[in-house]
């Protein structure tokens, strides 16, 4: 809490501690994963969310499987080395569409695969991880209970919780991660998202500011804060020493430079978009988002120069979370390649 609300010298201090623990824990490195948004039908109906099932105002569509595994394929050609695979909640891709998806990928393009297509039954995820999908994103976005309910209609935070845990079990690296600046929010309940992240030993951890959305219930509110959104950013750095953090898009969203300042007080990961560029604008999961006009090769340029103008390089390897290490052999020392020259 203290670290949340302090002065401003505290804060600088907290930020330049974070990057320390960065650049200890996890080098000098940035690990770029490219992001295809393969869908933007959802049947959830999320407050804060542009593509909420309420919102009629979206133009929906679906890329076809051949063209999200020919964008994974295009990605690993630029470079890089993990793609996410993102979606609404979308139940035209069932488990056999999305596995065959994932398995090509897999044989085409040799990259790590991350899904986050949100809640599904337990045999789905087994399924996709059979196929070959490394990693899970599941935010919680609150651990407050009934900030959740208010914001997710008909869902239950433990719910959620419990694909988690599933997914964990299940053997993905998982990610998790909090909206900053959801209305009724407060510091103490940010404080506990923090502590419920480190609770869960999540691979991955991220913290974004709310950016309202005109066609939502909350579209006059005002947007989460940069500043506290860095904070937290810092915070989960040294909470979760091992974590992959990224410097979200909505934080770039709110400037340009804010997404270079996560990257030094605790962020080492960041995901330029590879959706084709025709999809672009209709994946407005809030307003302007950042490189939303760009091609892929665009914005992963530009994210390089980003990357490059404040010290630090791309990394070659995988990017599996430092937690892995530990787990994967039961305490010896399972060296990942991208550690193996440090
Ligand atoms: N502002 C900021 N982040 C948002 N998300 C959805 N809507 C908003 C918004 N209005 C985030 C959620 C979700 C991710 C895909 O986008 O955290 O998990």
């Amino acid at each position: 809490m203290r670290m949340l609300s302090g002065a401003a010298d505290e804060r600088d201090r907290l930020l330049a501690a974070a990057d320390r623990v960065r650049s200890s824990e996890r080098g000098d490195v940035v690990h770029f994963r490219g992001i295809i948004e393969f869908s933007n039908h959802c049947q959830q109906d999320c407050l804060y969310c542009g593509l909420r099932r309420s919102n009629t105002r979206v133009r929906r569509y679906r890329m076809t499987p051949e063209e999200i595994v020919e964008a994974a394929v295009a990605g690993s050609r630029l470079g890089l080395r993990t793609v996410v695979l993102q979606s609404g909640e979308d139940p035209w891709f069932t488990t056999d569409v999305l596995a065959g998806i994932i398995s090509s990928i897999k044989h085409r393009a040799g990259v790590a695969i991350t899904l986050s297509v949100g809640v599904r039954p337990k045999r789905e995820y087994r399924a996709w991880r059979d196929a070959g999908a490394d990693r899970y994103l599941l935010k919680f976005e609150t651990s407050d209970d009934a900030l959740f309910a208010l914001m997710k209609p008909g869902c239950a935070l433990k719910d959620r919780l419990r694909c988690l845990e599933w997914l964990r079990g299940l053997g993905y690296e998982v990610g998790s991660g909090i909206i900053v600046g959801l209305p009724g929010q407060t510091l103490d309940s940010i404080a506990g998202d923090v502590l419920l992240l480190r609770g869960l030993e999540v691979d991955m951890a991220s913290a974004g500011p709310f950016i309202p959305h005109g066609d939502t219930p909350l579209g006059s509110l005002p947007a989460g804060s940069a500043e506290l959104s860095l904070k937290v950013i810092a915070i989960m750095r040294l909470y979760l020493p091992w974590a992959n953090i990224p410097a979200t898009t909505a934080l770039g969203t709110l400037g340009p430079l804010y997404r270079a300042e996560a990257l030094r007080c605790g962020a080492n990961v960041i995901m330029p978009n590879i959706t084709p560029q025709r999809y672009r604008p209709d994946y407005e999961i809030y307003p302007g988002k950042a490189g939303s006009t760009e091609e892929p090769r665009e914005s992963f340029n530009r994210l390089n120069r980003l990357v490059a103008g404040i010290g630090l390089t791309m990394a070659g390897g995988y990017g599996w979370s430092g937690r892995r290490r530990e787990e994967k052999t039961g305490g010896a020392r399972y060296v990942p390649e991208d550690y193996q020259d440090r």
